[in-house]
């Protein structure tokens, strides 16, 4: 379970997040939605160990991030909104080189497993050759070979064909159900949202975004 307590954030000045509050069981899917600029990204770095809060705690499973670092960095996959892999590299080549530094080595044939179950079967191709929604697709498998417990992507099918997101969407729910993984995304797309997610979280008082998803009978809790 991840609890957050009353975490603030800024950026010199600039306040981004107040007293954010939230709590998500294991195996939940949740969407994590906002305008441009509202600090879902911030919130995800933050979750992710990447970024320390200014105040409040984070806590995974009953353990504090601030002093179960360590611990709590292994169990949780991070895709962060820029993709990270090796473009010259073929899939293969960046799936192997990402297995040799994660914090758990499953093996080559388990990293091609998970690329298949996602419908990424270009295995021996230079990653340079891919679709931007394969590109995403490796950059989301790479983050699954610890076989995280929290998995946090920042808008993991911006881009991407209709097809390519109900393969994603399909996946996470599957990892959920299956694993228990307990999963966080950010989306610009609603019916993406309304489709793959169990419940919705809105950073910001934003009533745009309030009642476009109470016009799809999608109920939403605000963080701030
Ligand atoms: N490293 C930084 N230094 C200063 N300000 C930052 C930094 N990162 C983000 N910000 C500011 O914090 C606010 C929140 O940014 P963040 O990237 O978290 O928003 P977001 O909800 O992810 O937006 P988007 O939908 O565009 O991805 C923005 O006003 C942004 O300009
Ligand atoms: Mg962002």
């Amino acid at each position: 379970m991840l609890e957050v307590q009353t975490i603030n954030k800024s950026y010199k000045k600039k306040s981004v997040l107040e007293n954010i509050s939230l709590t998500i069981e294991r195996g939940e899917i949740v969407g994590l939605v906002g305008e441009n600029g509202a600090g879902k990204s911030t919130l995800l770095h933050m979750l992710s160990t990447l970024m320390r809060p200014d105040a409040g705690e984070i806590y995974w499973n009953g353990l504090s991030y601030r002093q179960h670092y360590q611990e709590i960095k292994q169990k949780i996959g991070f895709v962060p909104q820029d993709l990270a892999i090796w473009e010259h590299f073929s899939v293969e080549d960046n799936m192997r080189y990402f297995e040799q530094l994660s914090w758990k080595n499953i093996g080559i044939e388990a990293c091609k497993k998970i690329c298949e179950e996602m419908q990424l079967m270009q295995w021996k191709e230079p990653v340079s050759s891919l679709s931007g929604g394969m590109k995403r697709k490796l950059n989301l498998a790479i983050s699954l070979i610890h076989q995280p417990e929290l998995l946090l992507l920042d808008e993991p099918t911006v881009g991407i064909d209709m097809r390519s997101k109900q393969e994603i969407g399909r996946f996470l729910q599957l990892l959920a159900k299956t694993q228990g993984t307990t999963i966080i995304y950010t989306s610009h797309d609603m019916s993406e949202i309304e489709q793959f997610t169990d419940r919705v979280l809105l950073i910001g008082k934003d009533y745009y975004y309030q009642n476009l998803l109470s016009a799809r009978g999608i109920h939403v809790d605000c963080l701030s």
